[in-house]
């Protein structure tokens, strides 16, 4: 064989594999993809008329290889356990209590993202990879070598010729989970339920083909064996194990002390949603490999290791009847009154149905079995039905045609999907009215809450937001629960209202289209509710983000006679009508560079921690996320910063450096 030859073939293998792991494994190429493309090509043709120099590890091979007729089985070489389960504060205490009575109190914890895939263990001899197996019933599990070998981000060969068996776990990015669902849905396949299904469905792919197009990732995590190599500590081996050229998940962290663990996953728990692939929760290893050793196992699992399991986010329960509420504008909203079940942490008994479109559309009925949602803080959903739970005995569900509240006729305005009720008078929309005048990002009246107010109105003290003026110490003290001290506290919050500044007042009226933001425009633009009211249309018109609805709900407002004489009454009680200029921090804020930007950090900060950098950002009207997108605005990489910085880079984000970002917070 001609000398050029096989030094070419190696070289192109060389530079393939460099950007393939630059690519796949660094988030951060160094040349483009056609590049890539034009040297696998040179070498596929090379291979092809020199059948005799394909190796194993050749980037030609990780799609090779033809369908397989079942896959094999393999027995693992040391059992694939699983993890003990936390689900609150409590048994992480327990467990930390359980190991330090073992080991004394020298203990410290890495705490590792739980990545929601498939657990696989990677087999390498002199540094070439040799065998992929499913964990299987944790003793025998099956060959997806193949399969595996579809990963781009994981090496075929590695980058010292050692002997390793490496655990880890294989998942599906959300992007290409979305991706793959999309194209499904186009040819008429059925839908994965989640990122986890798909890659599990990929893995079982007997032709590595498909498997291929699923891009698939992979995290390892474990060493299962690693003969020869004296290790010390759980993240010396982590970190040995990304020099080897192998995905580790870069997000891990050493904790000194529980209380540290319980940071991580409070960070974790929020962070959670900007993640590019799912989470189910954060594993805890103890970092001394002796501590390891001396704690042991029990049957099932390691004692040095447990696993927080985040809540479940989605759970079953009965559908015991729909209510209807009455909103401030006079939607109607139909709400599921549910069998109390936790979901996410904590007891939920109601859920939005939102209209009456989506409870045909998912033919809701009482007594239905339903899926109930809940992501983060937002409020509960009913997400569907299971069908098979049916008896027979469930009620279909038919909307009024009258409002619940005041007998009023209900329309379906054009275009929307809401039904309204359209009697101005409807002590509903009254009621709602009054909640939202009081509320926090109106004028923001402390004490006042729904339960007053509604016994306020029931009591016929208070019909519109001015009687909220006149209240005297003798009403309030009557309340439920009222005492003398809440009584005079709730007084001087109402008096201290008057003195809010106009778009609190302007949002607080509920003028339709006038959220929060409008109202702090118009005040600016306006300075006194006076000239607001005599504006014409056309000068409303003028003023900026306002459109031709909003202006045409503005006139209809204060051209109405109540209005007016409801606006005369506030001022009687000394209620400030003028524009006051925003707070001096809200000032600052605006002339920040921070000021409505999402910044990513990155690298260790010399001069602060990431936490205190985070405080300072968003006090100057700055978001700050955890992953670099297009949507990121800026970059601060302090030293150290890896692929974020990477990321930043490949995207144009602007980066600055720590000196960069002291100066700013100076300015
Ligand atoms: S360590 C003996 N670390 O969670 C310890 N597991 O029940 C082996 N998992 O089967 C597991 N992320 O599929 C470990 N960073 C991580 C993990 C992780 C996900 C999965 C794995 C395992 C299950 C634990």
């Amino acid at each position: 064989m001609d000398k050029n030859i096989t030094d070419r073939v190696r070289r192109l293998r060389e530079l393939l594999d460099k950007y393939n792991y630059e690519y796949h494994v660094l988030d951060n190429p160094s040349v483009p993809d056609s590049e890539y493309d034009r040297l696998m090509q040179e070498l596929i043709e090379l291979e092809t008329r020199y059948p005799e120099l394909v190796t194993p590890d050749s980037p030609t091979q990780r799609v090779g290889g033809e369908p397989l007729k079942a896959f094999k089985k393999v027995t693992h070489k040391t059992p694939m356990l699983s993890l003990s389960n936390a689900f609150n504060e409590g048994d992480l205490r327990d467990f930390d209590r359980r190991v330090r009575q073992a080991v004394g109190d020298e203990v410290s914890y890495v705490c590792e993202l739980k990545i929601d895939g498939l657990a696989v263990s990677l087999t390498y001899e002199e540094g070439l990879f040799v065998l992929g197996a499913t964990r299987g019933d944790g003793t025998t599990g099956e060959d997806i070598t193949q399969n595996l070998k579809t990963i781009r981000s994981l090496p075929l060969r590695l980058k010292e010729p050692v002997d390793l068996e490496v655990r880890g776990e294989v998942y599906m990015p959300r992007r290409s989970f979305e991706r793959l669902n999309k194209k499904r849905e186009a040819e008429g396949e059925t839908l994965f339920a989640n990122p986890r299904n798909a890659a599990a469905g990929s893995l079982r792919q007997l032709d590595p083909k498909i498997a291929a197009e699923r891009q698939l990732d992979i995290f390892l995590y474990q060493i299962g064996s690693a003969p020869g190599r004296a290790l010390r500590t759980h993240s010396e081996g982590l970190e040995w194990l990304k020099a080897l050229g192998l995905k580790t998940n870069p997000e891990w962290r050493r904790c000194a002390t529980i209380d540290d663990v319980l940071d991580y996953i409070d960070y974790w728990t929020k962070k959670r949603p900007e993640l590019a692939y799912d989470i189910d929760g954060i594993v805890i290893k103890v970092d001394d490999l002796d501590q390891q050793r001396r704690l042991g196992f029990t049957a099932k699992s390691p004692r040095w290791a447990i696993a927080y399991k985040f809540p479940a986010e989605e759970v079953v329960t009965t559908l015991e009847d729909i209510e209807l509420t009455v909103g401030r504008t006079g939607v109607i909203t139909p709400t599921a009154v549910l069998k109390p079940v936790q979901v996410a942490g904590t007891t939920v008994s109601r859920a939005t149905l939102h209209n009456e479109d989506l409870i045909r559309e998912k033919d809701i009925r009482i007594g239905d079995h339903v899926i109930v949602h809940k992501a983060g803080d937002i409020i509960p959903e009913v997400v569907g039905v299971l069908f098979d739970r049916r008896t027979g005995n469930e009620v279909p569900y038919r909307m009024p045609d009258r409002c619940p509240e005041c007998e009023g006729e209900l329309v379906r305005l054009e275009g929307e999907v809401a039904l309204r009720c359209i009697n101005p008078k409807c002590p509903a929309q009254i009621r709602e009215g009054l909640i939202h005048f009081v509320s926090r990002n109106a004028m923001n009246i402390e004490g006042l809450g729904e339960k007053v107010i509604t016994q306020l109105f029931e009591r016929d003290l208070i019909h519109d937001v001015a009687d909220l003026y006149a209240l005297k110490y003798e009403d309030l003290i009557k309340m439920e629960r009222m005492g003398d001290k809440s009584a005079n506290n709730l007084l001087a919050a109402i008096a201290a209202s008057k003195e809010n500044s106009l778009e609190r007042l302007l949002f607080g009226l509920g003028i339709r289209y006038v959220g929060e933001k409008a109202a702090k425009t118009l005040a600016q633009a306006f300075g006194h509710i006076d000239r607001l009211i005599a504006a014409t249309k056309e000068e409303l018109l003028a003023v900026d983000e306002v459109g031709e609805k909003m202006a045409d709900s503005i006139r209809t407002f204060f051209d109405n006679p109540d209005c007016l004489a409801l606006i005369d009454e506030l001022k009687a009680h000394g209620v400030n009508m003028a524009y006051k200029g925003p707070a001096p921090s809200d000032e600052s804020a605006a002339d920040s560079p921070f000021n409505g930007k999402t910044v990513v950090l990155t690298g260790k900060l010399e001069a602060m921690s990431r936490g205190e950098a985070q405080k300072e950002i968003e006090r100057r009207g700055g978001k700050v996320t955890g992953s670099v997108s297009r949507k990121t605005d800026l970059v601060i990489a302090g030293s150290d910063a890896g692929s974020k910085l990477s990321k930043a880079r490949e995207l144009g984000v602007e980066v600055w450096d720590e000196a960069r970002f002291l100066e700013a917070l100076k300015s």
